[in-house]
């Protein structure tokens, strides 16, 4: 008989270190240790043996039991530290291959030209200001001096939230709000959105971008005013453009002009692209109306201004060359790569 024990225990055993995988150990275990197992059901015999042969039998039962669990345990850990490594060595990581790469963004050309004018401007001593999007009927017009029957003022032209309140048509509401917390000298920029409500096509756009320009001093000219923008068109075009200055109407500034670039195509020649006139305009400027002052208390006999105002979008395309304002909303990234 313990013979017969033997052989099966060294069978079990084998099995056991034969084992290539996990999974094959866990089927010899049932086999043997499990409540059917060969082990198992030797155990239970036990009790029909002799009073001499039990204890014998027993002890031997119970030591290879002993055996072929630790051999279990110790064949198991081999086994999934094999299979870790194997694992390990097929997951390697090849640090020497190409990474993927990120879409890099490209800042707007509108934020582009923005932020040249800004940076002009503020080596001319200028401060960067700014004011809401959503603004008040007085700012925006009544403060300007904008009479009643102003076109601009109509539903058609302006998006109104209320009868008090409206998308700022133009940046020229910020002037009035420095002024009224701020007392002369006064040299500030304002960039923003502003909202008009035009119908689309390739130079006109519902929402667009202006750069507002405000002086205030004693002794400001319209020599100054000519005299800083030159200077600005030379830095932001080149340094042959030339300057036109047209009389021109705004009910904020007396006197007002159209400010017009000589021609960046035909250097002022004349062709399609100017018209044949050899002028681009670019902006509208004048010295501030004294009924402005008033309204903000500023004593117009002490002081004087300029103010002057400028789309980016039209900037930006005389600039870069583009022929349709419609490029800068479309989100199109070959169009926007290129800056
Ligand atoms: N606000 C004017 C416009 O939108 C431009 C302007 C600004 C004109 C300042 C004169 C002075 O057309």
């Amino acid at each position: 008989m313990e013979r017969q024990i033997k052989e099966t225990r060294d069978k079990i055993i084998l099995k056991i270190k034969n084992a290539k995988k996990i999974q094959e150990i866990e089927k010899v275990k049932i086999e043997s240790l499990g409540r059917k197992g060969e082990l198992t059901l030797l155990l239970r015999k036990l009790g029909s043996l002799s009073k001499e042969d039990r204890p014998i039998i027993g002890k031997l039962l119970h030591q290879y039991k002993k055996e072929i669990e630790n051999t279990i345990q110790k064949v198991t850990t081999e086994l999934s530290n094999l299979e870790k490594e194997k694992k390990l060595k097929n997951d390697v990581v090849d640090i020497s291959l190409l990474g993927k790469r990120r879409d890099r963004g490209t800042t707007h050309p509108i934020q582009l030209v923005l932020k040249e004018i800004e940076d002009i401007f503020l080596s001319f001593g200028f401060n960067i200001e700014e004011g809401p999007d959503v603004e008040l009927d007085y700012y925006n017009f009544e403060a300007l001096n904008i009479p009643k029957d102003h076109p601009a003022r109509d539903d058609q032209d302006s998006f109104f939230i209320n009868n008090e309140i409206l998308l700022r048509t133009h940046t020229s509401p910020v002037e009035i709000r420095v002024m009224e917390r701020q007392q002369p000298p006064i040299r500030i920029i304002a960039t923003g959105k502003c909202y008009r409500r035009d119908s689309t096509d390739s130079t006109h756009s519902p929402m667009f971008h202006q750069i507002e320009g405000l002086a205030v001093d004693k002794n400001i000219t319209f020599g100054d005013l000519k005299g800083i923008l030159t200077v600005f068109v030379q830095k932001m075009f080149g340094k042959d453009r030339k300057v036109r200055f047209r009389p021109g109407f705004f009910p904020f500034t007396e006197p007002s002009a159209e400010v017009d670039v000589s021609c960046l195509l035909c250097k002022g020649k004349g062709c399609r692209s100017c018209g044949y006139t050899g002028w681009l305009e670019i902006m509208g400027a004048g010295l501030t109306d004294p009924s402005v002052f008033a309204k903000v208390g500023y004593d117009s006999e002490k002081y004087s201004g300029f103010a002057f105002g400028m789309g980016a979008e039209r900037i930006a395309m005389l600039k870069y060359g583009i022929n349709d304002i419609r490029l800068f909303f479309e989100n199109d990234l070959r169009f926007l790569k290129q800056f």
